[in-house]
């Protein structure tokens, strides 16, 4: 007999399955390079956030393995009961100063310092103003804080500006929230003059830099890309992307991360992040931090796979090529496999509808070759024009 709880599920995904919308993750095996093994299949795959390739350094799975050696497997415990082990205070430490913040407090995931940080700033009385492609996260994070949520266009200055006139004299305090590289663009906040103007409306700005760190600005990402560094009021990360580990953190001032500690649930309630994955982030810090130049190779390669097929100069490494319908994207995605290439596609709710894609992710584990054999796949599928 079915139960109602079965019933319902099956409901909601033949739903999704109508609108070609339901997903279910592949066993996938890194096999070297950018290299993955799937369903017994060799794919060249640019659809990886592992940036610099530092998930398979050896100096950082050394780190891993040796603090697996000396501390164990788990935590054990949330940070403010006994989780906060050595090597947590070192990358906190590591991470301010390669930042360029007073301090830093690490979470079990971006996704959860998100989620905390943001409610341990605003409440009720305050608002919050969101780009309208800001990551799940972040409006997770915005809703949960119960304060008034309004989105803006796009890298919009006008609209922002329009929103905060409107509505910052009505509120306590007012959050602006962005991404520095945003995930599923490519595209990049224009951070010096969005500071401005929200220092303009007595507003902070949080910018959560996933995808800058390690990538941008010599490696500390989208707040020393520009002309000179920014000091912005929150700074959130992950340790699961460029650093190759698994991981989140919140950057600014010392106060900022006490009241971190003090507030921001989704630190106080969860285990602290394992020995292994801090370890192999400060071991993949200390090479971001040792080797500026390896940050520019992933946008290199973005640039090369542009050239060669005719497409605008992208902003980063992340290259989307909009499809449209959710159907069609996933079409073409099967036939960059059947070649023997791995581009996910990505739809609905990830990105907005009608604008599924596939996200190209270029890394430092590309060779020329392997975005040359992208690009002509790209053309002969007739993507771009030839
Ligand atoms: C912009 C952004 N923020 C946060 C996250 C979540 O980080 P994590 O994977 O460490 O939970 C992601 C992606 O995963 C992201 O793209």
């Amino acid at each position: 007999m079915q139960t109602a709880l079965e019933r319902v599920a099956q409901q909601k995904l033949a739903d999704l399955e109508r609108r070609h919308l339901v997903r279910a993750p592949l066993v996938t095996a890194p096999a070297g390079g950018a290299w993955v093994e799937r369903e017994g299949r060799r794919l060249l795959s640019f659809s990886s956030n592992d940036y610099l390739g530092l998930t398979r350094h050896p100096a950082v799975r050394a780190a891993a393995i040796g603090a697996i050696e000396r501390y164990g497997t788990g935590a054990g415990a949330s940070p403010l009961v006994t989780g906060y082990h050595p090597l947590a205070e070192r990358l906190e430490l590591e991470l301010a100063r390669f930042l360029g913040c007073e301090g830093a407090c690490l979470f079990g995931a971006g996704y959860l310092a998100n989620l905390g940080t943001i409610g341990a700033i605003v409440a009720g009385e305050d608002a919050i103003f969101i780009d309208r492609l800001a990551h799940a996260s972040i409006w997770n994070g915005a809703r949960l804080s119960g304060a008034h949520v309004e989105a803006f266009e796009h890298n919009d200055l006008e609209d922002l500006a329009l929103r905060l006139r409107e509505r910052r004299g009505g509120v306590r305090y007012a959050l602006v929230l962005t991404e520095g590289v945003f995930s599923m663009d490519g595209d990049i906040a224009p951070l010096p003059e969005l500071a401005e103007l929200a220092a303009r409306y007595d507003a902070w700005v949080l910018v959560d830099d996933a995808h800058g760190l390690g990538t941008r600005g010599g490696g500390a990402g989208s707040t020393h890309a520009f002309a000179a560094p920014l000091a912005l009021d929150v700074h959130v990360g992950t340790l699961s992307k460029a650093l190759g580990s698994y991981g989140g953190f919140a950057c600014g001032s010392r106060a900022l991360v006490a009241l971190l500690r003090n507030r921001a649930r989704s630190f106080i309630y969860s285990t602290a992040p394992p020995p292994s994955a801090v370890a192999a982030a400060l071991a993949a810090l200390q090479i971001v931090a040792d080797q500026p130049e390896l940050a520019g190779v992933p946008h290199a390669r973005a640039r090369s796979f542009a050239r060669a097929t005719g497409l605008p100069e992208p902003a980063s490494h992340i290259v989307p090529l909009v499809i449209g319908a959710a159907d069609a994207a996933l079409a073409v995605s099967a036939q960059l496999e059947a070649r023997g290439i791995l581009v996910t596609a990505i739809r609905p709710p990830s990105v907005p509808e009608g604008t599924a894609r596939l996200r190209c992710s270029f890394t430092a584990s590309h060779t020329e070759d392997d975005v040359a054999l992208l690009a002509v796949a790209i053309r002969e599928l007739g993507l771009v024009a030839r």
